[in-house]
């Protein structure tokens, strides 16, 4: 069962597979529809516009078949359990389910039961492991590997799972991650890095990975003072002035502009926002055709690329 929960179950080699499949899908080498459809329902329990509908175009251009769950306009109203749902989509012929909730391992209540791959497209502020794919792909290209590089994931990291996935797969990739944000959003994640001042990581890193602030996960509102945050923890445009030369800006966005990035960086030379955006379609086919891979090929089909 090719489920895909966190990034730690995912060896190395895995790893790196996966990326130059998705290389590949990038080059134009995709698999081609065939008939007898195979189905793949998207379930998200939070908003999403990158991870849902990249994993959406992603689903198209492999051929399959998407159920488009609406949480709101289901029999979740009623009662129903995560499981139960996930169970009946698998027993009137879902292959794969990609879900999104706000529980922290939605997933453990699941993976031992459903016969069929679950994708975690985001876990509370535990896990999104294909938004740490598209970020290692992105890196990858610019750099084309990650020993040695320097990794600085600024702000809002204790309730970011998107700096969970990446601080713990960069270490096992040979990266040095850097912290640097609000002492009070500092998370015990030290084994994969270490915190420096804001100007320190920023001066020191090859990538800079900013990080929005993660505002419906905090228990107070007013933790987030916004007006000064920028000046503060912030990638301004004096700062970026001293990046070193190659380094490149990342953020999983969506963005708060004028809050963790001065809006006239976002769209700048250094910045790879939207390229991980669109490097996002092409992981999460990679991702889609190694967890749908016996049922493609049952197909007949050999969509190896
Ligand atoms: N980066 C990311 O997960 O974006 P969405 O919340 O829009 O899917």
């Amino acid at each position: 069962m090719k489920h895909l929960l966190t990034m730690s179950e995912l060896a190395i080699d895995e790893i790196f597979e996966i990326i130059h499949n998705a290389k590949c899908m990038k080059a134009g080498n995709l698999p081609s529809p065939k008939e007898n459809p195979v189905f793949a329902a998207n379930l998200f329990f939070e908003p999403s516009t990158r991870t849902r509908f990249s994993f959406e175009v992603a689903e198209k251009r492999l051929g399959i078949q998407v159920l488009n769950f609406q949480a709101e306009s289901s029999s979740v109203q009623k009662g129903e359990t995560l499981y139960d749902t996930v169970r009946t989509l698998e027993a009137i012929g879902a292959d794969a389910v990609i879900i999104r909730h706000p529980m922290d391992r939605y997933f453990e209540s699941l993976k031992e039961h459903v016969g069929i791959p679950i994708l975690n497209a985001g876990d509370g502020c535990g896990n999104h492991p294909t938004q740490s794919l598209l970020d290692l792909m992105t890196i990858h290209e610019e750099f084309g590997g990650f020993k040695g590089l320097t990794v600085s994931i600024h702000g809002d990291i204790r309730h970011s799972r998107v700096a969970r996935s990446n601080a713990e797969t960069l270490t096992r990739l040979g990266a040095n991650v850097l912290f640097s944000g609000p002492p009070e959003w500092q998370d015990p994640l030290n084994a994969f890095g270490h915190s420096v001042s804001v100007d320190e990581a920023i001066e020191n890193s090859d990538v800079v990975m900013l990080l929005r602030i993660q505002h419906e996960r905090h228990a107070s509102a007013a933790a987030a003072d916004t007006h000064s945050y920028l000046d503060r923890y912030g990638l301004t445009a004096e700062r970026e002035k001293n990046m070193k030369d190659h380094g490149i800006i990342m953020h999983p966005a969506p963005i708060n502009r004028g809050v963790e990035i001065e809006s006239s960086l976002v769209e700048c030379s250094r910045s790879r926002i939207f390229k991980q955006m669109e490097n996002g379609v092409y992981v999460r086919m990679a991702v889609l055709a190694r967890a749908l891979e016996s049922k493609m090929l049952k197909r007949g089909e050999d969509h190896h690329v």
